[in-house]
């Protein structure tokens, strides 16, 4: 048996599978759609990334596969419903990466407002002359209104954050949830227009894709600061930058793009955006618990011939 992976991974997963007999292909470049649909027509399973494009395509060219497990906890980037029809496990990494991307979430809420990385451009480019009453003013963070958009593991675990700032937490998600502290679950509008921050948190599909649009931006208050780690399609992506450029709000911090890795040049100039490379679930103890989750999988399909235990398309 034999898997494809589509980059290096923090673990040896060469030697964890050799003892079932599976062999592993990494291959030395990142494959593109016309390398992947060449490579899987060999391949008993795959282990991918979110910036693989695991659709129709790539899925009938794998005539062997039993399961593609995906090396993040979003799995937009896969044809989950078809795989289903090719009998094809998909599985995630949830629950491992929620604290890591609530960390990131709120260090780049207060890094926004509190404008650290500028600071620290400023020290370094020896600007700072002495203490100033009007140095680097930035926005309280303590007893503000947060706006959670999206209240599955990651937004709860941004939520207990926020009550240790003694926020306001407000929600939007399909259902109200049951919190051991009060969040308030509001509809979108209300969201917008009350949050002085905005974590988006929620998973891109039809009705989430492009929400984030200059009409939404119009709405936000102007000391509102908006945060992005989850996906970047969900923003339109020149709509904030004109939303930064008219000052309808204060600022952003984004962690995804619209058209990753591509991202609008003039959000790059802007000093009142701070811009993070996709770096949410970025710990070293996160990222090995990630590539665990996959392979076993990957055994638990190819070895154990039962359903793994992350799948989403089950
Ligand atoms: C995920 O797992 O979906 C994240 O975006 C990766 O950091």
């Amino acid at each position: 048996m034999k898997i494809l992976i589509t980059e290096k991974l923090p673990i040896n997963v060469e030697e964890k599978l050799k003892k079932y007999n599976i062999g592993v292909l990494i291959p030395r470049k990142h494959p593109d759609k016309n390398e992947m649909i060449n490579i899987v027509k060999d391949m008993d399973g795959i282990i991918c990334l979110l910036k693989d494009s695991i659709v129709k395509e790539v899925i009938d060219a794998g005539n062997k596969l039993k399961i593609i497990a995906n090396y993040a906890v979003g799995f937009d980037n896969i044809d989950i419903k078809y795989a289903k029809e090719k009998n094809i496990f998909v599985t995630n990494t949830p629950d491992v990466l929620t604290e890591a991307t609530a960390d990131l979430v709120f260090g780049l809420l207060l890094s926004s407002a509190r404008r650290i990385p500028e600071a620290n451009d400023y020290v370094r480019k020896d600007r700072f002359k002495g203490w100033r009453p009007d140095e680097m003013l930035g926005y309280d963070v303590y007893s503000k209104t947060l706006g959670i958009f999206g209240f599955g593991r990651i937004g709860q675990a941004v939520a207990r954050r926020a009550k240790g700032f003694n926020m306001r937490i407000l929600y939007t998600a399909r259902s109200e949830k049951n919190m051991p502290f009060k969040c308030e679950y509001v509809d979108y509008n209300t969201l917008i227009k009350e949050s002085d921050y905005i974590s988006v948190n929620a998973p891109l599909n039809k009705e989430t894709k492009g929400i984030f649009n200059y009409n939404a931006f119009k709405q936000m208050k102007e000391n509102a600061i908006f945060i992005n780690t989850a996906r970047g399609k969900i923003v339109k992506e020149s709509d904030l930058v004109k939303a930064l450029k008219e000052n309808l709000i204060a600022g952003a911090a984004l962690d995804v793009y619209e058209n990753e890795p591509l991202i609008e040049e003039e959000l790059k100039t802007m000093d009142n955006c701070i811009l993070a490379p996709h770096m949410g679930s970025a710990t070293k103890d996160t990222r090995t618990e990630m590539a665990n989750i996959c392979v076993n999988a990957i055994i638990d399909v190819l070895i154990n011939k039962k359903g793994p235990k992350t799948c989403v398309n089950c």
